[in-house]
């Protein structure tokens, strides 16, 4: 029988069209699947769409039309993309897919059930570039650093994740596993992080404030981090809740841009792994960035080269 071989890259924001960065991750992806196939594994190489979240929201509400069309012509898009470029990919997934929000429910509410969730009222700063709360200690001379874009106070009633309890165990968990996170100057990144002390993860958004995303099945005024929806993609693909899950999952690779390894794939990921008693990924593939005058080539800066 031939060996399972599970390779994903990260799903692309549904806030603006491909640039060569998306391409340059999908070709680098698809040269170790092809490899794979090459030497006899039976491969499995997701790629796909994150539709949720308050900057798809936001493009929707400029462009007057309701998110879900955004969502449809950008995968459009992505798609056209994965075929110009003969991209192997044997799933797509989309996180606005029935298979996805209900599998992102059903570990939310496993989460709740077993008091890894817990509601507090919170106030303080918010990024919506970065969709997420920030604190005095980011500023750099007194001011917010440009990649957080708009920040704004904010005080509202939210649910949390549990992620400080599990600090130690992941620390130890990237010392001992020195091939997790490749190449493996990056583990320092995630180290380097991890030296301050953690705060639990805010998990939900306020309807009022966002309505766009999965709802939280223990509380219908909320949806959930678009964060928490976009990371759970790669469990969903590997039929999470059904029979074939222990033959896809752990995943060998998922490839993903420096951008995104601290925090989310390297703390929050492994640990709603870990809170879910699900294995681990055995490898982060991640890489650098395309430029464009000298910065990051970005939808949300524009100066973008279409591949
Ligand atoms: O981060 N050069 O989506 P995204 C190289 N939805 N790679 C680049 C790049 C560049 N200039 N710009 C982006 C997200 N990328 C989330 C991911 S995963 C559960 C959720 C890479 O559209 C980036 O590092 O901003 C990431 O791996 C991928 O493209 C999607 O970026
Ligand atoms: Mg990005």
């Amino acid at each position: 029988m031939s060996k399972k071989f599970y390779i994903t890259t990260a799903i692309d924001y549904a806030n603006g069209s491909p640039h060569l960065g998306h391409a340059y991750e999908k070709v680098l992806t698809d040269i170790i699947a092809r490899f794979r196939r090459l030497i006899g594994d039976d491969v499995k190489f997701l790629t796909g769409l994150d539709e949720h979240g308050q900057k798809v929201q936001m493009s929707a509400e400029k462009a007057g039309v309701p998110p879900i069309e955004v969502c449809d012509r950008l995968a459009a898009e992505f798609q056209g993309l994965c075929a110009a470029l003969h991209i192997s990919n044997n799933d797509y997934i989309r996180t606005t897919q029935d298979r996805h929000k209900n599998v992102v429910q059903e570990i939310l509410q496993k989460l709740f059930d077993k008091g890894e969730i817990y509601k507090a009222d919170y106030n303080g700063y918010y990024s919506v570039r970065q969709e997420q709360f920030v604190t005095e200690k980011e500023k750099v001379d007194g001011k917010w650093p440009e990649i957080f874009g708009e920040v704004t106070e904010v005080t509202e009633t939210n649910y949390f994740f549990k992620l400080s309890q599990y600090q130690d165990w992941l620390v130890d968990t990237i010392k001992t596993n020195e091939q997790m996170i490749y190449p493996r100057f990056r583990s320092a990144d995630a180290l380097q992080f991890l030296k301050e002390p953690l705060n639990d993860l805010c998990i939900s958004r306020p309807k009022e404030r966002l309505e766009w995303g999965i709802e939280l099945p223990f509380d219908k005024d909320f949806v959930t981090y678009v964060w928490f929806d976009a990371l759970t993609n790669y469990i969903t693909a590997a039929g999470y809740g059904t029979d074939d899950f222990d033959e896809q999952w752990p995943a060998d690779y998922h490839v993903i841009g420096k951008d995104i390894l601290v925090p989310p794939h390297a703390v929050y990921w492994p640990i709603m792994l870990k809170a879910l008693d699900i294995d681990l990924p055995k490898h982060f593939l991640v890489h650098g960035w395309w430029l464009s005058s000298g910065n990051k080539m970005s939808k949300s800066s524009g100066e973008v080269v279409n591949p």
